[in-house]
């Protein structure tokens, strides 16, 4: 093993799952079917597909290349690899920096889950009638106490695995719940697909209707296929390093875009054909998963509660393996400053869970609401920080550095293992994506952001 710490995976699969875990999270099915549903189902599809094989793909194998090739974080590849500029190193801690903010409300969202899978176990959703699930929603993430205890008992698990290690906490961890999530995910879709009425949910999903499809629509398809492919922020140069050296990168990175692809994809089948069959809104929002699934779990009756538990395991587990690689980032680079795994992994947990914290207290109609920052409540800034403005930002310097800086022969020789893996398709996508398709497109998206 490659890296400065002498930590990384054990084989490929094992890193397929780890990076898969990161991959595969509350973007693929939280996030996916609403913003799928908002900018017209096949349409949206039609175009993030596009995005997801062309840019995120490609920043996932660069990303990949710069970690293995160098060993360390994401603060220290860079000027690593073109130590004359130094300054490179800003890229690595912004995307440091971009790690810690979406950890922070990446924990909030899953105090929520981890918190409405409690519910669905203990029959409180049950006994909730179809037109209180906004209220019930928006009562308990306002309040201050419940939230914080379900954030506390998440972060708590996600450092647990962390100090476990590279191999022995991430890759086994992601090895056990990858299959797991896979296999209740499946279920969820066969249940899905056999209600009365299921069909206009899968036309919904597949059929394209170019029509809502928005400029904002393509917009957020590509800041989408970022976020949910875990790319941009270094999370991915951090497993890079990790990758054992006879690894293929193509090949890893292939299965881990497709995977995740085909999560969200699945993610959809689950969740559309059910809100139609139940007469209900699939262009509900953000809610869509936590004020209009429950009221369809409800009108399934006995069995509606089993896959409402099903259901919210399923979200928890997808959270905890991205949040796992989100706090190993943060983790990684602080243990490198000499600090040791565990006190490293303890202490940013415990600066990201006072950010997280009051970010929880400001939601909604929370005691800190009142508390605003450029007109903004903490968690609608993050939100937007996180969801629109740092990924892309983040990722343009990525591929700039990837396909302007860094030297060509550096990059193929990692590609090809020494030499030993055929990588002629590199120089197509060298000229066309690296240099120039992504960084292109990652701009456009940058100032249509910025000016929304
Ligand atoms: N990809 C995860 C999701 O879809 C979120 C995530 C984990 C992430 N690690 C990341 C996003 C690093 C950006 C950068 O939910």
């Amino acid at each position: 093993m490659s890296t400065s710490t002498g930590e990384g995976f054990s084989s490929s699969f094992g890193a397929i799952m780890a990076a898969a875990g990161s991959a595969v999270g509350l973007g693929n099915i939280w996030r996916f079917p609403y913003i799928c549903g908002k900018y017209g189902g096949g349409a949206f599809l039609l175009v993030y597909i596009c995005f997801v094989f062309l840019i995120g793909m490609i920043l996932m194998m660069s990303e990949f290349v710069i970690g293995r090739r160098t060993g360390e974080d994401s603060v220290k590849a860079y000027p690593k690899l073109i130590p004359h500029r130094p300054g490179w190193k800003f890229v690595g801690v912004a995307g440091l920096v971009t790690c810690f903010l979406i950890l922070a409300i990446y924990l909030v969202i899953s105090g929520w889950t981890t918190n409405y899978f409690w519910e669905s176990l203990t029959g409180t959703l049950a006994g909730i009638a179809d037109g209180d699930f906004g209220l019930h929603f928006s009562e308990f993430a306002s309040s201050a106490l419940r939230p914080v205890i379900f954030i506390g008992l998440f972060l708590i698990l996600t450092t647990l695995v962390i100090i476990g290690g590279v191999e022995k906490g991430i890759e086994r961890v992601s090895k056990l719940l990858m299959p797991i999530l896979v296999v209740l995910l499946l279920v969820l879709c066969v249940r899905s697909l056999t209600l009365d009425g299921a069909s206009k949910g899968v036309a919904y999903l597949f059929q394209p209707d170019f029509t809502k499809l928005t400029g904002e629509g393509i917009l957020a398809a590509l800041g989408q296929a970022l976020f949910s492919l875990s790319v941009g922020m270094g999370v991915m140069i951090v497993y890079g390093s990790y990758l054992p050296k006879d690894d293929n990168i193509l090949k890893t990175s292939v299965w881990i875009t497709v995977c995740d692809f085909a999560i969200a994809v699945l993610s959809g089948i689950a969740i559309f054909p059910a809100v139609f069959a139940c007469g209900q809104d699939p262009t509900g929002g953000p809610g869509l998963v936590y004020q209009v699934l429950p009221m369809v779990f409800n009108s399934l009756g006995a069995v509606g509660r089993v896959f409402s538990i099903v259901f919210f395991l399923l979200l928890a587990l997808a959270a905890l393996t991205s949040a796992i690689s989100l706090l190993e980032a943060l983790t990684q680079w602080l243990s490198s400053e000499k600090v040791g795994r565990t006190a490293s992994a303890i202490l940013m947990s415990a600066a990201v869970v006072l950010l997280a914290v009051a970010a929880s207290f400001s939601f909604g109609d929370g005691i800190w609401s009142g508390f605003k920052l450029g007109g903004m409540q903490l968690f609608e800034l993050l939100d937007k920080l996180t969801g629109t403005i740092l990924p892309p930002v983040c990722a343009l310097m990525t591929i700039i550095f990837f396909g302007w800086f860094m030297r060509k022969e550096d990059i193929v020789d990692e590609l090809s293992n020494h030499g030993t893996v055929k990588v002629g398709y590199f120089n197509v996508f060298y000229y066309f994506l690296v240099r120039f398709v992504a960084p292109i497109a990652l701009l456009v998206v940058l100032i249509s952001g910025l000016f929304n």
